[in-house]
């Protein structure tokens, strides 16, 4: 009698534990190396171009694809040990929303949301009572016996959500689910998929090329390079403190220069024009690239760094300053409450802190 019950005190087991993981077409390698945890209720984004192996990744964990070597837990039971064995996806009881709605033609939006509760082989009201929730969750309530092709893109994307999570699933993932919408329905449903996990408590992977969305729904973010995660943290922590050069340009920090760093002098460039000399990280001397964010820089009267205004946007509520930074190739965007003049020269101040300094 006591077994059947959980132990308030034991911790509930990871939503995933991907330890290991490859994944090889023939000769090509696309996923090495993959670690990655979710504690339960936790929601991390995949987020890497195109072709960065997102989607292999995803595919391995619903069971749609066995992986090369590696292992994998779902809610504390084994799902993949290495090639050998991968449990086929309707025993991992996983929730999938997909770019292409997948949803089923032929069924009504009610039909469709209460599937997966079929699938468990729920009573037929408990399914119908689940379902209806469901689907007042995610705002359809009044469209639940009709069928999808008369829905919206965005509409039908919903009732795809909501089947996801009628189960309440011990994961959910997410491959690219909003990139058929336009932009403006795009924001609001990322800003509602996000509350809508963190309501349930659902643990959830979600993929996505897109950086705002990504922070949007995320607690964390895995920043996937080349098959392979290049750094996993909180959307604050990769701005504060990207791991590599690779990673701040991808996420687009700012600025990249190359230069020497001199203990003495601090970091120098382009034939000491350009002279940082208050570096906070005691970086090893030698060659290094400097990375200077966006928000390191300042437009000012006079300041250590002078840049040429390549684009002045109007934004409604402010400018965005275009700007080149002279003799480099780099260049930064910076927001400014008034119009700056096309190709005039202006000074910036640094804040020294944020600069980031990586050997090479
Ligand atoms: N079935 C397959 N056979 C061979 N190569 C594949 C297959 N699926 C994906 N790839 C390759 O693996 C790489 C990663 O693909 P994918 O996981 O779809 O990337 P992403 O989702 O990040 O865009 C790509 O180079 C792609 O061409
Ligand atoms: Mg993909």
């Amino acid at each position: 009698m006591g077994a059947m019950l959980e132990n308030p005190h034991k911790p509930r087991a990871l939503a995933l534990m991907a330890t290991q993981i490859a994944k090889s077409f023939g000769d090509t390698q696309v996923l090495r190396n993959i670690d990655l945890n979710l504690a339960p209720g936790e929601v991390v984004a995949l987020l890497g171009p195109s072709g960065c192996g997102k989607t292999t990744l995803l595919r391995i964990a619903a069971g749609l694809l066995s992986a090369s070597s590696g292992k994998m837990e779902i809610a504390g039971k084994r799902v993949v040990d290495g090639s050998a064995f991968n449990a086929p996806p309707e025993v991992r009881g996983i929730g999938m929303v997909f770019q292409d709605y997948a949803i089923w033609p032929h069924l009504s939006v009610l039909e469709n949301v209460a599937f997966p509760l079929r699938m468990r082989k729920l009573p037929h009201h408990d399914r119908e009572t689940r379902a209806r929730r469901a689907l007042e969750r995610v705002g359809l309530s009044h469209l639940a016996d009709r069928f999808p092709g008369t829905l919206s893109g965005g509409q039908q994307q919903r009732v795809a959500l909501a089947r996801a999570i009628v189960a309440e699933p011990p994961l959910v993932l997410f491959d690219e689910p909003l990139s058929n919408l336009d932009r403006e329905l795009r924001e609001g449903l990322a800003l509602e998929i996000g509350s809508l996990l963190r309501e349930l408590g659902l643990s959830a992977v979600y993929v996505t090329h897109d950086q705002s969305e990504a922070f949007t729904i995320a607690d964390r973010v895995a920043v996937m390079l080349g098959g392979e995660i290049a750094q996993i943290d909180t959307p604050e922590q990769l701005f504060a403190a990207p791991a590599s050069v690779e990673v701040a340009q991808f996420l687009n920090i700012g600025a990249r220069i190359e230069g020497r760093v001199c203990h003495l002098r601090g970091f120098t460039c382009n034939r000491d024009r350009l002279n940082l000399p208050n570096l906070a990280n005691s970086a090893p001397e030698g060659p290094a690239r400097i990375l200077i964010p966006r928000t390191a820089i300042r437009p000012a009267t006079e300041g250590a760094l002078m840049a040429q205004v390549l684009r002045c946007q109007f934004q409604g509520d402010r400018y965005l300053l275009h700007l080149g930074l002279d003799g480099e190739g780099a260049s930064l965007v910076c927001p400014t409450d008034h119009a700056v003049a096309l190709n005039s020269h202006i000074p910036l101040v640094i804040d020294s802190d944020r600069l980031r300094v990586f050997p090479q």
